[in-house]
């Protein structure tokens, strides 16, 4: 029997900001198709959190495993490469660059990671009508719910052990918030990977699997 590894699982993680403790001692695991909510105040280091998770912070103890590494022990060669193959990321501005398609966006992620332009074309294409995103014209011109979607489908590309979304629904009204958590939610049954999701808005973190909020350095389940 082979046993896999969380899809993310820290463990004393700690990570101090000049004499402030942001994160104290925390500890958190999430598992292939399971989706995980992290809200609480403005400036208690959620977004800290997931740099940790992408190994752009480094704690000053813990660990941070994604795909069963370590994160904070990975050289900078073999975390960007760990990053590549098990991370995808979507921020609440999308991140996108304007002037391209939506499937060269997409495929960007996939060409650098080094997949043949071929398929990496393909997979963007699949992915954006999946995502019900339209394919003609340049990223500037889709509405704020369609980019958010480009950015869901490259952070997709990959077939990412685990998702990171910092905002993804803050930029958007109501109904479009609506149709892209819907989305979002979706996507550990459908593709099998774990969902971290960090927002300011009840009614998207109601919908994740599980819920923690952070306050004062400390993570506490929420129901
Ligand atoms: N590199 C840094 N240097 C100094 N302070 C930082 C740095 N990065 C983050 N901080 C501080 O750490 C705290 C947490 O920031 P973080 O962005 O993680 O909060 P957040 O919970 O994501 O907030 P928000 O909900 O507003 O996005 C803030 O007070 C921020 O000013
Ligand atoms: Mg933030």
């Amino acid at each position: 029997m082979t046993v896999r590894a969380p899809a993310l699982q820290i463990e004393g993680l700690r990570y101090e900001i000049g004499d402030r403790v942001l994160l104290d001692d925390l500890d958190l695991q999430v598992s292939a198709g399971h989706s995980l909510a992290v809200t609480g105040p403005s400036g208690s280091g959620k977004s800290t959190l997931l740099m940790c998770a992408l190994g752009l912070v480094k704690p000053d103890s813990g660990t941070v495993s994604v795909a069963g590494k370590d994160m904070t022990r990975l050289s900078a060669r073999a975390l960007a490469s760990h990053r590549r193959r098990h991370l995808g990321v979507v921020f609440q501005f999308g991140e996108l660059l304007p002037e391209l398609s939506p499937s060269e966006n997409v495929a960007i992620a996939a060409l650098l990671a080094g997949v043949d332009r071929r398929k990496a074309y393909a997979d963007a294409r699949d992915l954006l009508r999946w995502l019900g995103v339209p394919e003609q014209g340049t990223t500037g011109l889709l509405s704020g719910g369609e980019r958010q979607r480009t950015a869901v489908a490259r952070a997709l590309v990959m077939e990412p052990t685990l998702v990171l979304a910092d905002e993804p629904t803050g930029a958007l009204d109501q109904r479009t918030r609506e149709t892209v958590a819907d989305l979002l939610f979706d996507i550990p049954a459908r593709r099998g990977c774990a969902l971290v999701v960090v927002t300011h808005d009840p009614a998207v973190a109601g919908r994740a699997d599980a819920q923690v909020s952070l306050d004062s350095g400390r993570l506490v389940e929420r129901s």
